[in-house]
């Protein structure tokens, strides 16, 4: 049960469900946690919210509620002297390396299952029957678990896809992208599961389509371009003869290929004809196949991806692609970031190894409160428990525009190498 608390009532041990800011304006790792110490209370009450969503089935609840616990964690009460000792700058919560890893494995794992029931669905729609899709229900919750805790988890290992799997885990990632964007843009928490199921059922029709064509190394013929482009209609067909499947996920089969400028197909819908949702499937569906290793071309990095996709005029909606772009928290060049081992950076380009992670020029030690001799750090390459942490504005700690310009435009600087 979900409830609004005010500022003022928030206390150790309450289970944050949503913090109503987009990511880069809190100091949090994730927007669902248990409030663990007064540290974090002062830290969402400085980002000036005046209310929180708190799950009382999740932790304690606010006074007056019912069933209300009445300590902290560990049984400890809170009291106001606590606070005051605390330094004025809040330390976020710090993802570890054994948390990472773990992260990581329960991600592959999920991936493995959700890769076999996915199968399992398409061999119905492939076998003429219909398709159940209650059975993903829970594979969507778990999907959406993972997204909330770090997005970037899940979507580096459904990256990593085969050219055989593709046509699966592409379905896994569209509904993982789907529910993460979805998030961005602030939508119930029904719409975000209506969403990832829409997602995961978006390429059901390509059942129909001959796994020769599919598959097929180099360049389609127009008469299997053709075919293929039966694929949207024949998965709504398929879904429409299923039980209960939520209208969402019909259209965003049946327009996922549709343009803004009504140039797609089967419809040629144009935008104004086109529902959010089909809007959004449009630009998950397009990065997730062009950031993917496919039978008939290399993938694109994700900024190399979402740079031509902004240069694509009238395929997508841009000011959405520009939401989803912040969906998936990369980083542009120049922000000053925050990293776990108590320092700050400034993001000098993308990372070559590693799906939306950043190249990092570390200049200021948090904890002596200085500055230090810049070093540069490919995340991809550094231990786990280096990571980027939150956004920092760098006028807080005294640095100036033209200061941070000269660090960026530093040369020879040393490569921290932290495997
Ligand atoms: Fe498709
Ligand atoms: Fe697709």
């Amino acid at each position: 049960m979900i409830v609004r608390v005010p500022i003022d009532q928030l206390q150790i041990g309450m289970f944050v469900h949503e913090l109503d800011l987009s990511w880069h304006r809190h100091p949090f790792l994730f927007n669902k946690f248990t409030l663990r110490s007064q540290r974090e209370i002062d830290a969402i009450s400085e980002t000036g919210l005046q209310f929180v969503a708190v799950d009382i089935t999740r932790g304690i609840a606010p006074p007056k509620m019912p069933g209300r616990k009445t300590v902290g964690v560990s049984g400890t009460r809170l009291d106001s002297s606590s606070a005051a000792a605390q330094p004025a700058r809040p330390i976020p919560p710090i993802c570890s390396k054994l948390d990472h890893e773990q992260e990581v494995r329960k991600a592959s794992k999920l991936i493995s299952k959700s890769k076999k029931s996915v199968l399992k669905l398409f061999d119905d729609a492939r076998l003429g029957r219909a398709v159940n899709h209650k059975k993903m229900v829970p594979l969507i919750d778990q999907i959406l678990e993972t997204v909330d805790k770090d997005p970037s988890i899940i979507l580096n290992v459904a990256r990593l896809k085969t050219k055989d799997e593709y046509t699966y885990l592409h379905s896994v990632s569209v509904c993982a992208l789907m529910m993460n964007f979805a998030r961005r843009l602030n939508l119930g928490e029904d719409k975000v599961r209506e969403l990832g199921m829409a997602g995961m059922l978006h390429d059901v029709g390509k059942m129909v389509v001959p796994e020769m064509i599919l598959n097929k190394p180099g360049r389609l013929e127009n008469d299997e371009i053709d075919i293929v482009r039966t694929h949207p209609a024949m998965g709504h067909q398929i879904l429409s003869a299923s039980k209960n499947i939520h209208p969402t996920a019909l259209d965003v089969c049946l327009n996922h290929h549709e343009k803004m400028d009504g140039t797609g197909y089967p419809s040629k819908l144009d935008g104004n004809e086109l529902s959010l949702a089909a809007r959004m499937a449009a630009i998950c569906d397009v990065y997730d196949a062009v950031t993917s290793q496919r039978s008939y071309n290399q993938p694109w990095s994700a900024s190399e991806a979402l740079a031509r996709m902004q240069q694509w005029t009238g395929h997508f909606d841009q000011i959405l692609l520009r939401s989803f772009i912040e969906s998936l928290g990369i980083m542009p060049k120049g922000s000053v970031v925050r990293l776990s081992n108590r320092s700050l950076a400034i993001v000098i380009g993308e990372d070559p190894g590693d799906f939306a992670q950043a190249k990092v020029r570390s200049f200021y030690d948090l904890e002596r409160r200085d500055t230090i001799n810049p070093c540069d750090i490919q995340l991809s390459r550094a231990r786990p428990d280096v990571s980027i942490v939150c956004q920092e504005d760098p006028k807080k700690f005294g640095f100036k525009d033209d200061e941070l310009v000269a660090i960026a435009a530093l040369e020879n600087v040393r490569t921290l190498d932290l495997l």
